[in-house]
């Protein structure tokens, strides 16, 4: 059976304008990931891993070139609507689990549906199953500041599944974590990604974590240099 594309990208360039000469950063011909994978990108400091991932999230434009999300040319859309596609379909986890400090657990979580506009009796519910899902039930009500980082990236995670995404793009989830803590959340995301139809993008420098994926693409200097199954 032929699986769709969560992703494809024809002839992207990223470039910047530094000191009035153009600095191109990243140029891929063409990179494709179908539904439910998880490919793993890897590339030394500067490479442009997290370039890829802000426009694959559309947090950025691309310079040049095409980018289809789930089949849909992301490339000429307003930025309304590409907000509307962030924020139904793509969930974010970041290194240091950019929670917001004054904001309780449940809260941090709840804020991707607060922001939707969805009522409070379903963000409940949801919050109840996030809460099933992550355990941590009896955290509901610390801050940030009360929990250990393998618990705020739990919540950071929940945040990210709230709103059922279709993609989870992560950039070093485990970079803020001790090893046994960051096996813990990877083990997490693999139970995550065998239950439900999700695709995964997650940026490593760690080949441990890498070797996670479906697939490890490596980038060098803004280009794919290598794309490998994991077998
Ligand atoms: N706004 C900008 N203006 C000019 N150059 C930029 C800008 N943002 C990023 N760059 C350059 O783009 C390149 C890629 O940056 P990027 O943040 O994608 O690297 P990375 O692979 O994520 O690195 P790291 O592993 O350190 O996070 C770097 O050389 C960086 O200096
Ligand atoms: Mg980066």
């Amino acid at each position: 059976m032929h699986t769709k594309n969560a992703i494809e990208l024809h002839f992207l360039t990223k470039t910047y304008q530094v000191g009035g000469e153009p600095l191109t950063v990243l140029d891929i011909q063409k990179m494709t990931i179908a539904q439910r994978e998880w490919v793993s990108i890897t590339g030394q400091s500067g490479s442009g891993k997290t370039t890829l991932l802000h426009i694959l999230g559309c947090l950025d434009l691309p310079t040049a070139g095409t980018y289809l999300l789930n089949s849909v040319d992301t490339t000429h859309l307003t930025p309304a609507t590409l907000s509307k596609i962030r924020n139904s379909t793509i969930g974010f986890i970041f290194q240091r689990f950019n929670l917001l400090a004054t904001l309780t657990a449940a809260e941090n979580i709840a804020l991707p549906l607060r922001y939707a506009g969805l009522d409070p009796q379903t963000i409940a519910e949801r919050l109840d199953e996030m809460f099933t899902l992550i355990g941590l039930n009896e955290r509901r009500n610390h801050y940030p500041h009360q929990l250990s980082g393998g618990q705020q990236q739990r919540i950071a995670i929940a945040r990210a599944l709230i709103i059922k995404p279709s993609l989870i793009l992560a950039d070093e989830p485990t970079g803020s974590l001790d090893s046994t803590t960051g096996q813990e959340i990877l083990k997490f995301l693999k139970m995550l990604h065998s239950a439900y139809p999700i695709t995964i993008v997650l940026i490593t420098h760690d080949p441990d974590v890498a070797a996670h994926g479906t697939r490890v693409v490596h980038i060098k200097d803004g280009r794919i240099f290598s794309d490998t199954a994991n077998l």
